[in-house]
């Protein structure tokens, strides 16, 4: 659905971003993760020409996005701008009817979309007349994000949605992303420095450096097969909590011997985290689980070796 290639972004005295190529199949989220300064936001905003690349393009559904206007982009490309970047004299209601204003919808029409987007983003509906100052920092970016959704488009981009935010919120609002429909439909590239905010919700990332993409791959491809010492330091002493939370019991089963579970297992699905599955198996007295139908007996110890099996040691 957006194709980028060899995009390049050069200012006098620096490279931004140096030949840039991805592709974003429809409604995949790629995160782009990146250390501050890596080029980020400025191939976001070459995606949507908020910033003209030096060389390279940018094709959507095909169309190389040259050929259409900008103001025509902002209908098919939601963006969450970082620091959510709301207007602070407009209203919260006013701040989501920008794009459906533009696009001339009648009033009735943009007052049920917005009830339908504070109620779907948990925002209070009281909160429609108040100012962006009036509101928490978590409350502005669910706004930021209404605001992107408001006109449905079909395309997200997202910069930092979650930045300013205490890991708890953080860890809250990532959850709430991953469960809307709404945003699981949509294709989204979503701009982060945070690793387990890239590995929780990306179904591909893009890891860059000084301008670079350089590597791209599912959260397991890059936990496997880490391209680089960069991509691996990025990772860096969290690497064990990570590959917990991103692989799963059937990442692990081929490691494990076949045994009879016996009567006191406990059934587990096989899509449950390790995290989860360990957690569970320090819970039960019976220290054993059950993976739906396999007939495989599990202890916290299996898992510590399938693990180990499974992932690359440090060279
Ligand atoms: N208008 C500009 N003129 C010159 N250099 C620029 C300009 N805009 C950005 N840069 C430089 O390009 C590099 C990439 O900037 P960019 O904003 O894309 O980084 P980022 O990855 O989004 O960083 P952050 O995580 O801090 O937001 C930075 O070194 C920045 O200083
Ligand atoms: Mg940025």
């Amino acid at each position: 659905m957006i194709n980028v290639r060899h995009l390049t972004k050069r200012y006098p005295n620096h490279t931004a971003v140096e030949d840039v190529s991805f592709a974003v199949r429809e409604q995949e989220t790629l995160v782009l993760l990146g250390t501050s300064g890596s080029g980020k936001t400025t191939t976001l905003k070459m995606i949507n020409r908020l910033i003209e690349p030096t060389s390279g393009t940018v094709e959507i559904n095909g169309i190389d996005t040259q050929q259409q206007a900008p103001h025509e982009l902002s209908r098919s490309i939601g963006y969450v701008v970082q620091e959510t970047g709301l207007f602070p004299h407009y209203t919260v209601g006013e701040n989501i009817a920008i794009v459906p204003r533009l696009l001339h919808w009648d009033k009735d029409r943009i007052r049920n979309r917005t009830h339908e987007l504070l109620a779907m983003l948990r925002l209070p509906e009281k909160q429609l007349n108040a100012y962006p100052d009036q509101l928490s920092g978590g409350q502005r970016q669910r706004v930021g994000l209404a605001r992107a959704l408001a006109a449905n488009p079909p395309i997200l981009l997202m910069d930092e949605p979650l930045g300013a935010l205490d890991p708890i919120t953080r860890a809250e609002i990532r959850q709430e992303f991953r469960n809307l429909d709404e945003l699981r439909r949509k294709t989204v590239v979503l701009v982060t420095h945070d690793v387990r905010e890239a590995l929780e919700l990306g179904d591909r990332v893009g890891v860059m450096d000084n301008g670079r993409l350089l590597q791209i791959g599912t959260p397991k491809e890059l936990l496997m097969q880490p391209a680089s010492a960069f991509v691996q330091r990025f990772f860096g002493d969290q690497v064990l909590a990570f590959q917990l939370q991103v692989f799963t019991l059937q990442d692990v089963m081929p490691y494990i011997l076949p045994e009879s579970p016996g009567p006191e297992a406990i059934d587990l699905q096989p899509d449950m985290s390790l995290n989860d599955a360990l957690t569970l198996l320090t819970k039960t007295e019976s220290g054993v689980l059950r993976v739906g139908d396999w007939p495989i007996r599990i202890r916290a110890v299996d898992i510590w070796s399938a693990l180990h099996q499974l992932v690359p040691k440090s060279p």
